[in-house]
């Protein structure tokens, strides 16, 4: 098995790590790549605003769970430097790493700075002796005639240590001092991934300071993506687009469609045990079904967050509840939620087509078949159908013979 070790402050990590870690991953052909943030590095001091390990460690999480998107080479970010009592070494970390996995092939990425002064690091015979020495040059600079001496010179100072070196063409250069400087500006979004922008402006990171209650659709954006798993993402940005449209043809309010869109599903990657402790911490009572179905808890804990964290009003709360089960008598909006995480164009499930044609024909039609396909695939996998969704398609097949009659 060969794994990538990727370390750094990650203060906070950007795209110039992601396509760097991207790029190596897939050159080198990993099995895994571990991403470890540092706990107090040797090399260098923390910013005086870095935020606390534990934001460090999620924003790190948020940006290898898109690595892992990206590459389908399984990432794993680990809290091992953070954890550790005093200065933090790579030699440490890849003699406890190296326990872990004897058998594994392990390789040290790094950065071309950190390349041309590896001799000077602590122990640097003993990271040798586990890893190899991934190199990548950021910038058009960094190419052979800077790489090829420091090859060749540590290559007799430790003779069999493995290295390869990289030039990694279109790498953005990115400074995380300057990127820093340029958070409250809006400035260094452009050079994030969107999860991770969104949890420092969630968390009030690097002197941020955004009011989350009033909140503009291209500030919420972000901050709904750090709420998700990665693969989740397109799914809700697809769900707020064909809200968009659906209210603009159907007479809701378009903004509110964006935003409940956006929150839909911001609590769909909790555990039961963490939905739980929201119901609780919320005072969201369930009945015996709830109780048992996670995909049923999300609309209600995401509902609550919403509003608790964002402020959003009782329609916009109402149409993040009722979206995964329905309900008798829709308001406009609750159908258009309910409909466009159900038809929005990442979907793909046999018979979207023609659910997808009737919504845009006629909103209550669309929603009846929608409903109808829930119920049925609910029996087809011999899963119990909350009460809600029959009564859902009841109601509209009512209205539909009361229209006939
Ligand atoms: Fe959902
Ligand atoms: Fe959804």
């Amino acid at each position: 098995m060969k794994i990538g070790i990727y370390g750094g402050s990650f203060n906070p990590p950007h795209l110039g790590h992601l396509a760097a870690a991207e790029s190596a991953a897939r050159y080198l052909e990993l099995d895994r790549l571990m991403l470890i943030p540092a706990g107090i590095p040797p090399h260098k001091q923390l910013s005086a605003d870095a935020p606390a390990p534990v934001h460090r460690l999620a924003m790190t999480r948020l940006m290898g769970a898109q690595i892992e998107l990206d590459t389908l080479i399984p990432v794993e970010v680990s809290d091992m430097e953070l954890t550790r009592e005093g200065k933090s070494y790579t030699s440490d970390t890849l003699r406890l790493l190296h326990e872990r996995y004897p058998d594994a092939e392990l390789w040290l990425l790094m950065g071309t700075d950190m390349f041309l002064t590896f001799h000077l690091w602590h122990a640097p015979e003993e990271i040798v002796r586990h890893a190899g020495l991934c190199a990548f040059g950021r910038t058009e600079r960094d190419g052979e005639e800077v790489f090829a001496p420091q090859r060749a010179f540590l290559g007799e100072k430790f003779p069999g240590c493995r290295i390869v070196t990289m030039t990694l063409p279109n790498l953005v250069e990115i400074s995380s001092t300057e990127l820093r400087a340029g958070m409250v500006s809006g400035e260094s979004e452009k050079m994030l991934a969107p999860q991770v922008y969104g949890y420092i402006l969630r968390e009030h990171l690097y002197g941020t300071n955004l009011d989350l209650k009033h909140l503009t659709i291209p500030q919420l954006r972000p901050i709904a993506l750090s709420y998700l798993k990665a693969k989740r993402c397109a799914h809700v940005l697809g769900t707020a687009a064909t809200a968009v449209k659906l209210a603009e043809k159907y007479g809701a309010d378009a903004h509110r469609a964006e935003v409940a869109g956006l929150l839909h599903d911001c609590t769909k990657k909790l555990s039961m045990a963490e939905q739980l402790a929201l119901c609780e911490r919320y005072g969201i009572v369930l009945d015996e079904l709830e109780k048992k179905a996670l995909k049923l808890l999300h609309a209600k804990t995401g509902a609550a967050l919403a509003r608790d964290v964002f402020g959003v009003d009782d329609e916009i709360y109402n149409a993040i509840l009722w979206h995964t089960t329905g309900k008798p008598n829709m308001t406009v909006l609750e159908k258009v939620i309910y409909l466009a995480d159900f038809i929005e164009p990442t979907r793909d499930f046999p018979g979207v087509d023609t659910l997808r044609r009737t919504v845009w024909e006629d909103l209550d039609r669309g929603l009846l078949m929608g409903l109808e396909m829930t119920v049925e695939e609910m029996q087809e996998m011999g899963s119990p159908i909350h009460v809600n969704t029959l009564t859902a398609r009841d109601y509209l097949r009512g209205k539909e013979n009361e229209g006939k009659a």
